[in-house]
């Protein structure tokens, strides 16, 4: 609790970051801990006013962050990581203590965050575009082309509170790289990360203007970047509502939406049950459920269906429920009251259909006990949204012919998994199974920072994954060299 003091007591009142500049809000809202519900900080709500001064910063550093070579683009990158490294323990706590994310998972995201940062600052050395063969044609004879990358301009990044440094990172780092500005919004329940974040890239040399950070309303601050034409790309990570209301109002902006899922794993016959039951565990519990691929529904063989069940609902009861600054803490609080409310109606719902709750389904204060529902009915809420909650669902299934239409029975198409030991049952499941990422052999819930991320269906649009992140925040321009 020591250093939970020294991170609160150093920035109590927080500031906006316009323009290079920490600048003082007119009107504060409380950040309180979701765990205990202290009141941690003091957020500015950013005005009209605020928002119209980021963008205005982030046009007016455009040209300086286009003309910035590459080299020094990852420069600041690399420091930024290096900074970052040398502040891992305060980074974390602020993460534990904002978003109640167990504070051995919040060094997990923060050793992420780094690596993030360090690849951004990899691929900031190699956007080029390709030469075309323009003789292929008959018209482009005696023509020499070829394209390159330009950055996109100034971007608006909206993020949520689930992974508060490192998806971040994830729109701030690829944005850099490319040679963008940025205005970011981050997750209301979730800005101390954020500010963390600016001021390590103030010290690292950002100039002022190309990353601004400004808190307050989705419909103050979002609303703003969603509409203001100075803003060329709205990349989003949060719930398919609000996505969806932003590619509505978007217009001609580019959009990059990573919307969640309600993600699957299959379990064939003959799988080796006690290799798997850790991870599932982990998959389905990991930061409250609180992950866009959180292992959220399982269907498992009817031959492995009893002894998975036994075995994973035992797990399950082993995990270590409390304080998130405890190393020892396996599951802490959601991120709200009403997050709590809600989780529970919803398992309310799954008991009154006759789903068996194996274990769970009741509340500590803000934590909701990791929760096993068995054989519930595709339609309940806990099937077919995203419970963004510790809860699981295990189904049984006849085949994984069964299983892979279940899992494509679903508005989202995010990452699934397949365990089995039949190399003609996963190359079938890879290409059967709709979505942006087939896992064989393991749960939908893995991630790298380099690999390709995004989704299908409800899912969202568009990839993350520094490469491909960067393909998204430039432009491609063709240049046409005429020897006749
Ligand atoms: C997410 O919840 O979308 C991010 C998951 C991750 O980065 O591990």
């Amino acid at each position: 609790m020591a250093e939970t003091m020294n991170v609160t007591s150093n920035h109590t009142k927080k500031k906006l970051f316009i323009h290079g500049e920490w600048i003082e809000g007119k009107e504060y809202s409380e950040l309180r801990s979701p765990y205990n519900e202290e009141v941690i900080a003091e957020i500015p709500m950013a005005t009209a006013e605020d928002v119209e001064q980021a963008i205005a910063a982030a046009e007016k550093a455009k040209k300086v962050m286009a003309k910035m070579p590459a080299f020094e683009r990852a420069n600041i990158l690399e420091t930024l990581a290096r900074k970052l490294e040398e502040r891992l323990d305060e980074a974390a706590t602020i993460i534990a203590l904002e978003a109640a994310k167990p504070i051995t998972t919040a060094k997990g995201e923060v050793v992420r965050t780094i690596e993030t940062y360090k690849f951004a600052a990899e691929e900031a050395k190699r956007i080029h575009g390709e030469t075309i063969s323009l003789d292929a044609a008959q018209g482009g004879v005696n023509r020499i082309g070829y394209t390159v990358r330009e950055p996109i301009g100034v971007i608006g990044a909206i993020t949520p509170f689930n992974f508060p440094m490192n998806l971040v990172a994830h729109k701030v780092g690829p944005a850099i790289a490319a040679g963008n500005t940025i205005v970011l919004k981050p997750a209301t329940q979730t800005p101390l990360s954020a500010f963390f974040i600016a001021e390590l890239l103030e010290e690292a040399g950002l100039p002022k203007g190309a990353l601004n950070v400004v808190t307050g309303a989705g419909r103050v601050v979002g609303d703003k970047l969603v509409t203001d034409p100075r803003v060329s790309m709205i990349t989003f990570t949060g719930s398919p509502s609000v996505g969806i209301g932003i590619r509505n109002k978007a217009g001609l902006k580019r959009v990059t939406l990573e919307l969640g899922s309600n993600a699957a794993v299959i379990i064939d016959k003959n799988v080796n049950i006690d290799k798997i039951i850790s991870r599932c565990v982990t998959g389905a519990f990991s930061n409250q459920g609180q992950v866009c691929i959180s292992l959220q529904r399982i269907y498992a063989h009817e031959d492995v269906y009893d002894a998975f069940v036994e075995k994973f609902v035992e797990a399950t009861k082993q995990l270590t429920l409390g304080d998130p600054m405890k190393p020892e803490t396996d599951v802490s609080a959601l991120i709200s009251p009403s997050d709590v409310e809600r989780t529970l109606s919803w398992i309310q719902e799954a008991k009154q259909s006759g789903a068996a709750i194996a274990t769970g389904g009741v509340r500590e204060g803000n934590i909701v006990h990791p929760t096993v529902i068995l054989q519930a009915d595709p339609q309940l809420k806990v099937s077919c949204q995203e419970v963004f909650a510790p809860i699981v669902l295990i189904n049984k299934v006849q085949s994984v012919d069964e299983a892979i239409v279940f899992v494509n029975d679903s508005n989202y198409g995010l990452q699934a998994g397949i365990y089995t030991n039949d190399v003609h049952t996963a190359l079938n499941a890879a290409e059967e199974l709709h979505v942006g990422g087939v896992l064989i052999n393991d749960i939908p819930t893995f991630r790298v920072d380099n690999m390709p991320y995004g989704g299908v269906k409800e899912s969202g649009t568009g990839r993350e994954g520094l490469k491909y992140a960067v393909e998204e925040m430039t432009e491609m321009k063709l240049v046409v060299w005429n020897r006749n």
